[in-house]
């Protein structure tokens, strides 16, 4: 595994977003620090977003929490007010899906996720977690629908900078992994096991 930050972006890009999330300026030359956490994730995602699949819904979970939870905590403020200051029409769809997407990740890590666990740890399935599931599912659905006015909104007002372009790109490929992990490869899992 490449330990030079910027040769490591430059040859897999998505890295970047877990660098991110774990506060590394993605453009310094040097090494990456030594975090077993971080280098757990990396290897996880080494070959893209299908390596998900061979985790176990706990490391599932774990991945989800430190990599995609985090990194929209730390985007999501800056992109606003990248928006604010170029009074940008993404401004209200940023706002709306920040004020939205903290009950989401705190329902899910405080209710859904430690429920999730305990599933696995007893061995039992659980009754209420298809509708704990089935109303995030509603969230996920409105926070796309979001992005798509999003994607709508940078297309018809070209007075976005290179830098905000750039990062909502990076913010879309990362809810789509997020998507990906919660509703393909976690969620279904639990439904198709309740059924
Ligand atoms: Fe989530
Ligand atoms: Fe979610």
């Amino acid at each position: 595994m490449a330990t030079c930050i910027r040769q490591l972006t430059q040859e897999r890009p998505w890295i970047s977003r877990l660098l991110t999330a774990y506060g590394i300026d993605t453009n310094r030359p040097g090494p990456l620090p030594e975090n077993p956490e971080l280098h757990l994730h990396l290897r996880q995602i080494w070959n893209g977003p299908e390596g998900l699949r061979q985790l176990t819904p706990n490391e599932l979970l774990d991945y989800i929490v430190h990599c995609h939870h985090r990194y929209l905590r730390k985007v999501l403020p800056q992109l606003i007010e990248q928006a604010r200051t170029l009074n940008h029409p993404v401004l209200s769809e940023l706002q709306a899906l920040s004020q939205e997407s903290k009950p989401h990740m705190f329902r899910e890590e405080m209710e859904v996720f430690p429920a999730i666990r305990e599933i696995y740890r007893e061995n039992r399935p659980a009754s209420h977690l298809p509708r704990w599931i089935a109303r995030l599912d509603r969230e996920h659905e409105q926070a796309f629908q979001r992005f798509l006015r999003i994607r709508q909104a940078m297309s018809e007002t070209p007075s976005a900078t290179f830098e905000l372009k750039a990062a909502l790109e990076a913010l879309d490929e990362d809810m789509r992994w997020h998507m990906f992990a919660e509703n393909e490869l976690l969620f279904a899992r639990i439904l198709r096991s309740a059924s």
